[in-house]
């Protein structure tokens, strides 16, 4: 049955007449928005406007925005100290005893593990791989903690990068979304807090997370606080968007772990609300997308405040030139494993169809895919435009011909286009027109299975 047969799209209903009736649909469902964002670019606004919900908020569409433009001039009263090693207390940082089972191992063994979990390692005396939580060399009272989760084995990044880290390397962890790199660095981080002296009064975190968003610190948070709890470990998250009243009491009571969005961080340590001289773990988490967001200029600032022979580890889904130099500048002799290919590579469960088409058979063309696409009740019909006015244009073409398409793009209003995605989400209007902005982690929230994808490239 297709969609024009069924009737359940009310022609009549004009596009902003749709918005305008059910325009309190949009706030009933925040949260999702809000999960769409984490992948899509909803980000703290460290400049005191974040947690607004919507991916992208601020300018520009979706992820869009530069956090950073904003505050260029945050940090400025930060002075770098002078670090003199010499005169800093020593710390421990290598923790790592490699279990019997594991230096049993030969070579080939670890070759073949490797190849098996398309692992790749850079970098001079790498640590073998683990494949059992035991091998880890965890505490009990970590690996009591792991245990109860009813994980069945450690995730290959997970299985490479705990020794990486436990021993106390500079490193870079690079694999998928969803591959379980938070566990990857906080047990490690919880290990290196047991082994220093207890914080005293005035003292800042000996941990410190920076993430690019609200969503993914809080995140953050609840895996810390699993965790640390049978350590007695204390955390705290930084962030922008709410009032600083309470992160201020948290930071002053003392926690060993800080987990922080960049602006809100800097504010407090020009604030004097918190200090990073304990910092001997410092963790860098999608670091992708804290420099797509701006944040660079940010980072750089805090950073100053650590003391430099701190272990540093960089965590991250992709492996862009910016985010290579940012560990050129900051890890020291780093060792580095990437799971999976550091290309974005086409899914295997994907078909793929490219049309080559003139102008004049565009619509023809667009309207039979369309039909074909739509006789399946659960389609999903994402349609990608180069600019904002064919985007407009094919919609407005659609709708005319009675097809249930809207638009988004970046020249629409956040409530507006919050509703239009929670249209298409809930399957109420199962074709979205978009410009490319709309890109990016879209596939996370509409099941690929019925998703069909249409780029028009040109003018329309
Ligand atoms: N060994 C494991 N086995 C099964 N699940 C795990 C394991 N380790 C972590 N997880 C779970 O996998 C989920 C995803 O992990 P996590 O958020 O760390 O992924 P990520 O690699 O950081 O992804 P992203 O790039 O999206 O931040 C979490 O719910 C976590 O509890
Ligand atoms: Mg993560």
């Amino acid at each position: 049955m297709s969609y024009r047969q069924g009737g359940n799209f009310d022609r009549q209903g004009g596009y902003n007449s749709g918005f305008q009736q059910r325009g309190g649909d949009h706030r009933g469902d925040r949260g999702s928005d809000r999960n769409f964002g984490d992948r899509g670019g909803f980000r703290d606004n460290q400049g005191g406007r974040g947690g607004r919900g919507g991916f992208g908020g601020g300018r520009g569409g979706f992820g869009g925005g530069r956090g950073g433009d904003r505050m260029g001039e945050l940090g400025g009263h930060l002075q770098k100290p002078n670090w003199d090693l010499d005169s800093l207390p020593r710390f421990e940082k290598n923790f790592y005893a490699e279990h019997l089972d594991v230096s049993n191992r030969s070579q080939k063994d670890i070759d073949d593990f490797r190849n098996k979990h398309e692992m790749s390692v850079y970098g001079t005396d790498i640590p073998k791989p683990i494949e059992t939580f035991d091998e880890a060399g965890f505490p009990p009272y970590v690996l009591d903690q792991i245990k109860s989760q009813g994980f069945p084995t450690p995730t290959a990044i997970q299985c490479q990068g705990w020794p990486m880290a436990l021993s106390g390397r500079d490193m870079i962890g690079i694999a998928a979304t969803g591959s379980g790199k938070t566990l990857s660095y906080c047990l490690p981080g919880i290990v290196h807090i047991n082994a220093q002296p207890a914080l005293e009064r005035g003292d800042g975190p000996i941990v410190l997370v920076l993430a690019p968003t609200r969503e993914l610190a809080v995140q953050i948070q609840a895996e810390c606080s699993k965790f640390g709890a049978s350590s007695r470990i204390r955390n705290t998250c930084v962030y922008g968007g709410v009032p600083k009243g309470q992160q201020i009491r948290d930071l002053a009571r003392g926690s060993e772990i800080c987990i922080a969005t960049p602006g809100r961080l800097i504010d407090m340590l020009e604030a004097g609300k918190t200090n990073l001289r304990r910092v001997t773990y410092l963790v860098l988490d999608e670091a992708d997308r804290m420099l797509d967001m701006g944040f660079e200029p940010q980072i750089r600032k805090i950073i100053d405040q650590i003391r430099p022979d701190r272990q540093t580890l960089m965590w991250s889904a992709t492996w862009p030139k910016e985010v290579q130099r940012l560990a050129h500048d900051f890890l020291n002799d780093y060792i580095q494993v990437t799971v999976g290919s550091l290309e974005l590579a086409a899914s295997h469960n994907i078909t793929q169809v490219v049309e080559v088409v003139s102008e004049y058979d565009k619509r023809d063309r667009l309207l039979k895919h369309l039909a074909t696409a739509m006789e399946h009740q659960d389609t999903k019909l994402l349609v990608f435009a180069s600019t904002k006015r064919t985007c407009d244009d094919i919609t407005k073409y659609l709708r005319d011909d009675g097809w249930p398409a809207l638009a988004i793009h970046g020249d629409k209003q956040q409530q507006e286009r919050d509703w239009v995605l929670n249209e298409f989400r809930t399957g109420r209007s199962p074709i979205m027109v978009a410009t490319d902005v709309a890109a990016r982690g879209i596939g996370k929230y509409f099941p690929p299975k019925f998703l069909v994808l249409l780029t028009f490239k040109f003018e329309f």
